[in-house]
């Protein structure tokens, strides 16, 4: 299966390539979690990218289109497929890979622009783990799958959230059209909860399995 989840900042992406990665295991392959971790472990490639994931800009779309083709060439995603979370971004992203890679179909994950911006401020993300919650469904301080400590992501102050939106409206949006005149674009309503958007998602992609 070989999918593309677009949306804008705090649609849930995240979320829910987490559940469909394991409904049909299939690869999740983040660009932003690939960016975090090199940050994290400073990294040549997480020293470079760090400025734009603070500021809430775009990593240069040949540095991204690099990382994203070569992580493809691993032997889980050419076994097994790819749910690509974040990525393309741009239409220079999206033309660079057409032809490149195959696509089965492409999730849009449609949220009113005013739930946005609380669903970041109030995300929590797991230290340790990555896994992601929100505040105002948190059951205690630790994370519920390993125990580890929550923290903010550096991006989800309100600031440079507001600064993430406008790039999305700006630069990622366009890929809606440039997907639905191939007949790749199949968009859930991601103001749902979670389960239901999950079982939306789950509808559309089973005939590809
Ligand atoms: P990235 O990590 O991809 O961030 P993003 O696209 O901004 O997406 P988010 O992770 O913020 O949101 P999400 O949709 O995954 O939401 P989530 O599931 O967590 O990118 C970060 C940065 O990396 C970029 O700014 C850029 O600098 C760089 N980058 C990455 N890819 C790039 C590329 N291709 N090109 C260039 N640069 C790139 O959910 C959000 C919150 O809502 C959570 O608290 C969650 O619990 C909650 N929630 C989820 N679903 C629901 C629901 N149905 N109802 C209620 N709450 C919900
Ligand atoms: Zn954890």
């Amino acid at each position: 299966m070989k999918v593309v989840f677009l949306g804008p900042p705090g649609a849930g992406k995240g979320t829910q390539a987490v559940r469909i990665s394991e409904h049909f295991n299939v690869p999740h392959i983040s660009t932003g979690d690939i960016f975090r971790k090199n940050i994290k472990g400073k990294t040549p490639l997480g020293l470079k990218v760090q400025s734009y994931l603070d500021q809430g800009l775009l990593v240069p779309d040949d540095v991204t289109i690099e990382i994203l083709l070569s992580r493809l060439t691993e032997a889980d995603c050419q076994e097994r497929g790819y749910l690509l979370d974040g990525f393309p971004r741009t239409l220079a992203q999206a033309e660079a890979v057409d032809g490149k890679i195959e696509l089965d179909a492409v999730i849009n994950v449609d949220v009113p622009e005013e739930k946005l911006l609380p669903r970041l401020t109030g995300r929590r993300v797991c230290k340790d783990c990555g896994a992601t919650y929100h505040v105002s469904t948190l059951q205690g301080e630790a994370c519920e799958k390993c125990g580890g400590p929550l923290i903010q992501r550096d991006d989800d102050k309100e600031a440079t959230v507001l600064n993430r939106l406008k790039v999305y409206r700006e630069l990622t949006q366009p890929l809606e059209d440039f997907y639905a005149e191939k007949g790749l674009l199949h968009t859930v309503d991601g103001a749902l909860a979670i389960d239901e958007v999950q079982q939306a998602i789950v509808d559309i992609l089973k005939g590809f399995q």
